[in-house]
């Protein structure tokens, strides 16, 4: 039976590698997760997103799995993960794990047999095409990491698919064998007690089989687009695995669902669908990127947030009723989002509540990134100091061969947009290496730690954490942020942005000056009613006295 739980919950993600290291090998671990379970309690969380922890070569930290159901070593055992998992419930905290089947490692037993020939009983779990005349590649398909999405391979004389690097062949989910084989490991998990999955590019699993090529634009070889995700069998094959899986456990799913509309998440999260509980939507995340240029994210438009605005509010309206929302700014795939789109220096504590205060007024289910909370922020390391996948293949293919953006350029998205903003060690406290490690840490921390650091905020009743730590009790005490419906005000308004919350008996107002401005407030008092009660505000009790400051944030109940 499935109820739904997950709809006041608040997940917090952990990232396994940089999240607190136990045995001083410089690797964050799962003992070390459990020895912060009573953080996360006091912080008030309900449900914790392992990024992958399965056993993995870590060609991309574990988005390359090599056995599903073996911890990797350096995370730990089986038995810690079982134990993660005892010790989360005891606390009333859930655990979902990543779900990475969109591929594989290339050092998956699945793939290993695969290559090996046309003919034996795994040669169709994978995506194998034939070259084209003179070895040419099957179509004109790029990797998410860059260049072609297709690998030749010497035994089979064919190509294989990889949407992400070459070491992460795209899984034939046409294939219903290879599909059962990730229904088995999935309820593997599931009878250890998992208490549900993130689903990783679910919407990239169904393949337009003819394999079409994309229209060809000057100055280009390879292509992403429609043809990587939102496949013609991708319903079917979420609705099969959840009659094979999800039907039979009270769980929680999110897919993450890159390329998909409100419409498409409509379908996804219906619940007379039986597909996903919600999904990630990459719509927000977009726009600070000059759409279709050949430098991805790396081109770099300024901040607008009379577009994220609006794309925001798409989402709220059109699923409301509909299905449901996942929100976020950050995760591991994300930059720091007050590095991002805020001040992370003068008003660094400020602007994180005041984004965090946008965010969690909204309907859906809100996630936290692991750091976020204090208010962490992003790095400028040299180029040579990163360490993902997706910076030094970008770095090859767009400054060095194709020369598309300068190094200067290159390096200052870098710092903007990277994933490794994300990915730095946890900051505990101000001692050497910040409490993460005792060791030599696998990833160069932020230099900030000193500053930033969860004992500082557990010091200070006004910091980061504590103003989570209320958000997170108003969504579990207030069923109106749970259920209200979503109206966005003073829509094309260049720094604020506000919406109500409104139920039959009750209507709130959520405000957010995201600038560095003070502002006249007096268009938005007029949604505040005469009286307005602060529920919560960055700015000590909360007041409506004409004007707004730096960030200034809140939600009131209109009087
Ligand atoms: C999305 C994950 O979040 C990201 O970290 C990863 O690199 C790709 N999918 C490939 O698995």
């Amino acid at each position: 039976m499935r109820n739904k739980w997950w709809k006041n919950a608040v997940v917090y993600q952990i990232y396994p590698k940089s999240f607190q290291d136990s045995n001083g090998d410089g690797f964050g671990d799962l003992p070390g997760v459990i020895s912060r379970l009573d953080y996360l309690k006091m912080l008030g969380i309900d449900v914790i997103w392992m990024s992958p922890v399965f056993d993995s070569p870590q060609d991309d930290n574990g988005y390359d799995v090599r056995d599903y159901r073996k911890i990797y070593e350096k995370f730990g055992t089986n038995e810690d993960m079982e134990r993660l998992i005892a010790e989360a419930h005891e606390r009333g905290i859930k655990v979902v794990l990543d779900l990475v089947v969109n591929h594989t490692s290339d050092e998956h037993a699945w793939f290993v047999e695969s290559r090996k020939s046309k003919d034996n009983p795994y040669s169709d779990f994978y995506i194998w095409k034939d070259p084209k005349e003179d070895k040419g590649l099957p179509n004109n398909w790029g990797s998410n990491f860059c260049g072609s999405a297709w690998e030749y391979c010497e035994e089979r004389d064919q190509y294989y698919l990889h949407f992400y690097g070459k070491r992460q062949p795209d899984l034939n989910w046409e294939n219903p064998n290879m599909r059962q084989g990730v229904y088995d490991l999935m309820n593997f998990w599931m009878e250890k007690g998992a208490d549900g999955w993130r689903m990783d590019v679910i919407a990239s699993i169904s393949k337009d089989q003819d394999f079409p090529d994309y229209p060809e634009e000057p100055g280009r070889e390879y292509y992403t687009g429609k043809y990587h995700s939102n496949g013609p069998r991708l319903h079917e094959f979420i609705q099969e695995m959840n009659r094979e899986v999800m039907a039979k456990y009270d769980c929680m799913t999110v897919g993450e669902a890159p390329g998909s509309t409100p419409e498409v998440a409509g379908l996804f999260t219906a619940p007379e669908r039986n597909e996903l509980d919600m999904i990630f939507t990459f719509e927000h995340m977009n726009i600070d990127r000059i759409p279709g240029s050949v430098n991805r994210k790396w081109a770099l438009k300024p901040f607008d947030l009379v577009e994220l605005k609006r794309v925001m509010s798409d989402w709220q309206t059109k699923l409301y009723g509909k299905g449901w929302n996942a929100l976020y700014f950050e995760n591991h795939d994300q930059p720091r989002v007050i590095s991002r789109w805020g001040n992370d220096r003068e008003y660094r504590e400020v602007c994180a509540k005041a984004y965090a205060t946008v965010l969690h007024g909204m309907q859906g289910t809100p996630y936290i990134y692991q750091g976020e909370e204090i208010g962490m922020t992003n790095v400028h390391f040299d180029l040579a100091d990163y360490e993902d996948i997706e910076v030094r293949n970008a770095y090859q293919e767009l400054v060095v061969k194709g020369k598309t953006i300068s190094e200067e350029e290159f390096l200052k998205a870098v710092w903007n947009k990277s994933r490794d903003n994300a990915r730095t060690p946890m900051q505990w406290d101000d001692t050497e290496q910040a409490g993460f490690t005792v060791g030599t840490p696998w990833f160069k921390l932020n230099d900030r730690y000193r500053e930033i650091n969860v004992k500082r905020a557990l010091a200070d009743p006004d910091s980061v954490f504590y103003y989570y730590r209320k958000l997170i009790r108003l969504r579990h005490e207030e069923p109106l942020l749970t259920e209200g419906e979503y109206v966005l005000v003073l829509e094309q308004d260049p720094h604020i942005f506000a919406y109500l919350r409104r139920s039959e008996s009750e209507t709130w107002l959520v405000a957010a000056n995201l600038s560095e401005e003070r502002l006249p407030a007096d268009t938005l008092a007029q949604y505040a009613g005469e009286r307005p009660e602060f529920l919560i505000s960055n700015y000590g009790r909360g007041e409506m006295n004409g004007e707004l400051r730096p960030y200034e944030a809140f939600i009131a109940r209109v009087r």
